[in-house]
């Protein structure tokens, strides 16, 4: 093996830089070159690309954002968008590509592979935590710090003016983010997709909350569980009549600067994505579980579902007497 690739694709997530910067450190190591790739397979298929040194990650580690540029794209979902992008690789003498993103974005890797032979190895950067090969994904600590301190502020303002706060918080199909923020925010209730809890069910939360004495609650709700946010408060008001306001963290839970445990995964991560490309590991994920570096096929890592903590779920619940 002579040349990676690296390239971001799909939502950013913060600690994607460091991940970069792993694979191109690591890859130096061995005396490789690599080649980054600007805008995700949406660059790829434009044979958007250049040598990246190590000098050129310097600095990196601490950016949010990616460094790459990233997209979704529409052309990679094509077999001839999929084929020019694989033809560009040739080109560059690209022996193996690493991805970091997505279950949408290890679609297209796999694709790759599948139908033109490219060795490719995933890197897990999504802020939702929805892969299957890994306890976290990078940029899912950060997101939760940057959820919950917004959580924390808006408790201020529901308790000065005793009001019921409904907050939304990403995480696409999955309520991992969701959970973790109503555990460390002392939240009411929380509402995830993976749960089959009725929005109606609520009102009798709130007024249990009330005649235990609580002058204001925040409820999170995952922006999968159906209805989201709106939902909910809408339930609270019609079957209520409490004064309630929704807020919507939105993509500010994408930004910022990664947290310590994201840019310590992305360097694990990115490392064992070279080392695996270099033992002949291909249509894998490097992932950590348990602590300990795990490849698992691209294909496993959105079949099989990766479960919510339902001791941690539990705990929600307990502690919101
Ligand atoms: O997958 C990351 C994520 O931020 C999800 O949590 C969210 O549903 C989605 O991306 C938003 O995508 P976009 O940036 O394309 O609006």
């Amino acid at each position: 093996m002579k040349r990676i690739a690296v390239l971001t694709s799909g939502g950013d997530a913060p600690g994607m830089n460091a991940a970069v910067r792993a694979v191109v450190r690591t890859a130096a190591g061995y005396g490789q070159e690599v080649v980054g790739v600007r805008r995700g397979f949406q660059g790829l298929h434009q044979g958007d690309m250049r040598l990246l040194g190590a000098r050129d990650v310097a600095n990196t580690i601490q950016r949010g954002g990616t460094i790459l540029l990233t997209a979704r794209s529409h052309t990679w979902r094509s077999p001839e968008g999929r084929a020019q992008g694989a033809a560009f690789l040739r080109e560059w003498g690209v022996d193996g590509l690493v991805v970091i993103g997505g279950d949408g974005s290890f679609h297209g890797a796999h694709y790759l592979y599948q139908e033109h032979g490219i060795n490719v190895i995933g890197v897990p950067g999504t802020i939702d935590n929805d892969l299957y090969g890994t306890d976290h994904t990078i940029g899912y600590f950060t997101a939760v710090e940057t959820a919950l301190d917004a959580v924390d502020k808006l408790r201020d303002t529901a308790a000065s003016h005793e009001r019921i706060f409904v907050v939304e918080v990403m995480g696409r199909h999955a309520g991992h983010i969701a959970l973790d923020v109503a555990v460390a925010g002392g939240a009411e209730e929380v509402f995830l997709p993976e749960e089959e809890k009725h929005v109606s069910s609520v009102v009798e939360i709130v007024q249990q909350s009330v005649s235990k004495g609580k002058a204001s609650s925040i409820i999170i709700v995952a922006e999968g569980y159906p209805g989201g946010a709106l939902g909910v408060a809408a339930a609270i008001e019609e079957g209520t009549g409490f004064d309630t306001r929704v807020s919507i963290l939105g993509h500010i839970q994408r930004g910022g600067t990664p947290v310590s445990s994201d840019r310590i995964l992305a360097s694990r991560l990115g490392e064992a994505a070279v080392h695996g490309l270099i033992e002949g590991r291909t249509d894998v994920m490097a992932g950590r579980m348990n602590g300990e570096i795990v490849f698992t096929p691209l294909s496993e890592t959105w079949e099989k579902r990766k479960d919510l903590n339902r001791d941690l779920y539990r705990c929600a619940k307990n502690l919101s007497v």
